[in-house]
């Protein structure tokens, strides 16, 4: 099994187990949106790299080998599910630590993507060191990261409405800067913002916010405090919508190659 230590700034030890099957709805579809407005080809990555891939390229151009990994078994099997009756050739789905890929040869991937994850890895740097070390001379790297994971944001401004008095939730932030072997003439990074403003993904992102995944923004809370809680992310939502015209992402994508 992979290894799963407790990051110091994620809300819940089994934080991704416990999120893996609404995953995607409550992330209003963020992570997926935003990587497959970058994809062109591409191929080791986890469940919504996968899902990008079929939204975006064509069957004919879709990789004839994908492996599909994360260290948290629940996302592995929902990651199984979903692409069961996908279109992709031959997907292997394993619970993997990105930070130590030794199952895996050197030079062996011509692509790999890293969506939405690093900035939750205890050691970042080593995975980046371990998708080097993994990719092919030549193979790319594609690496996406938030730089306004907006629901943060909202649930601050939430917080501060109740208990301005407490401390505002941590959020696990992209401290990954260092290279991990790629010489920084092989780096590109490029810039995406998406503001969310359909109902359902603005009602997943609601949802995310307003329930038990959020627990630890509620600490020091008395029930009357605690009771507040869904009022207050409305409203704080509602003032995003109307200084953004949506929930807004702002992320940044690094293109690497070996
Ligand atoms: C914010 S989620 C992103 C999920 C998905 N890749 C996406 O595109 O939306 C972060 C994921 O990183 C995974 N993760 C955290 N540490 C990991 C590690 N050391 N190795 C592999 N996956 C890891 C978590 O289990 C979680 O599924």
């Amino acid at each position: 099994m992979a290894s799963q230590i407790q990051h110091p700034n994620l809300p819940l030890p089994d934080y991704f187990s416990r999120f893996a099957n609404i995953y995607v709805r409550q992330t209003g579809h963020s992570t997926l949106n935003i990587l497959a407005n970058v994809i062109t080809e591409n191929v080791q990555t986890a469940r919504i790299g996968a899902a990008a891939l079929v939204a975006r390229l064509p069957k004919e151009q879709l990789p004839k080998k994908l492996l599909v990994s994360d260290n948290v078994a629940m996302m592995v099997s929902a990651a199984r599910e979903s692409l069961t009756a996908s279109p992709l050739p031959h997907v292997d789905c394993k619970e993997l630590d990105s930070q130590d890929l030794s199952a895996v040869s050197d030079n062996y991937f011509t692509h790999s993507i890293n969506n939405f994850s690093i900035f939750t890895f205890i050691r970042p740097v080593d995975a980046i060191r371990e998708t080097y070390r993994t990719l092919r001379p030549g193979g790319l790297a594609i690496i996406t990261c938030s730089r306004r994971f907006a629901p943060m944001y909202i649930v601050h401004a939430a917080q501060k409405k109740i208990r301005s008095d407490l401390p505002l939730m941590p959020s696990p932030g992209p401290e990954f800067y260092e290279e991990g072997g790629f010489t920084s003439d092989k780096i590109t990074l490029v810039d995406k913002v998406m503001v969310i403003a359909d109902h359902e993904n603005i009602a997943g992102l609601t949802a995310l916010m307003s329930g038990p995944l959020m627990a630890k923004a509620r600490e020091g809370y008395t029930a009357e405090e605690e009771a507040r809680w869904a009022e207050s992310i409305s409203q704080s939502v509602k003032e995003e919508l109307e200084q953004f015209g949506g929930i807004r992402f702002e992320a940044y994508i690094i293109l690497a190659t070996k």
